[in-house]
């Protein structure tokens, strides 16, 4: 995609020297849990960061455009100048890793994957335009489950180089068309986080947020977004990021029987306030 390229070599941006590393390549990080407690809204540089490749590096931000494509009639490259020219909105929104607490997690049994505390979430004001209104461009209207041709699914593609799990292929994910076109599902393809433009980190120049639904389908770096049939193919989507109970054995797991996971379970943590703030201490 010319503009942004996904480079093999780990050239980092700077960091917070705060963030607890769960994984240095790719860099995986979370803030001490004060930082979640301390403020409503998640200070940008204490935001948990989850990758599976090396960040993107944008080159030249004036050629950068997603390309809309797949089951549909007038495919188009979306640069960011028509992005902006949409109205814009701002939604405050938690972003979840599906992984966070796996570490408690993994004291039951075995869970694989990047061992997280309980900070992999935080609260953001996202602002960008809503993925409905980037929809109607290429002849979708609002609150439609299938396309004329059969899509019924809308995949995100990155240009990020996920070695371990896509072979060095992109991250991708999907989510169906229906809560895509709806303009009160909030779906927005962001270009800012709490006011500022995106870092590098959380998926300049512009990725996905779906509020309500796990971490991992909120693709960073967007690519091209692809009207499909069936739900994305992906490792992201059919391999991984799915529940299971704790009887199952790893080695011999049976992905196809369980959906690709979307909402969250609530999850609480008992927060010792005494220790984090000097404050009284905090009861259940
Ligand atoms: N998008 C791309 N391109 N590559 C990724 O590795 N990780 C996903 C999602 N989007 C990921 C991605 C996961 S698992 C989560 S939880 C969120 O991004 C984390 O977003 P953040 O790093 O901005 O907090």
């Amino acid at each position: 995609m010319p503009g942004i390229k996904g480079p093999s070599d780990y050239s980092q941006p700077p960091r917070h020297p705060c963030l607890q590393i769960n994984s240095k390549e790719p860099f995986n990080a979370e803030p001490p849990r004060s930082a979640l407690v301390s403020s409503y809204v998640t200070p940008v540089d204490l935001f948990y960061k989850r990758n599976h490749g090396p960040i993107p590096v944008v080159d030249d931000i004036e050629r950068y455009c997603t390309d809309i494509t797949g089951l549909i009639q007038t495919p188009k490259k979306l640069y960011m100048r028509d992005i902006r020219m949409l109205p814009k909105y701002n939604v405050t929104a938690i972003l979840r890793c599906a992984g966070n607490r796996r570490t408690a997690m993994s004291k039951t049994q075995k869970v694989s994957g990047v061992g997280w505390d309980v900070s992999a979430i935080g609260n953001a004001v996202w602002g960008g335009a809503k993925l409905a209104d980037v929809l109607e461009l290429v002849g979708i209207p609002k609150l439609t489950n299938s396309t004329k041709s059969g899509g019924k699914h809308v995949e995100f593609v990155s240009v990020d180089k996920c070695r371990v799990e896509e072979n060095g292929g992109p991250y991708k994910a999907s989510i169906p068309l229906s809560q895509a076109t709806n303009p009160e599902a909030d779906v927005l393809l962001a270009y800012e986080m709490n006011g500022e433009p995106l870092n590098r980190d959380h998926g300049y120049p512009l990725r996905v947020i779906v509020p309500g639904v796990i971490g991992a389908r909120s693709v960073k770096w967007l690519d091209s977004i692809n009207i499909i049939a069936e739900e994305c193919q992906s490792f992201f989507v059919q391999k991984d990021y799915k529940m299971f109970p704790p009887s199952v054995d790893w080695d011999i797991i049976y992905w196809s029987t369980r959906r690709p996971q979307m909402d969250f379970p609530i999850q609480k943590q008992l927060v010792d306030m005494q220790r984090l703030e000097g404050a009284e201490e905090s009861r259940e």
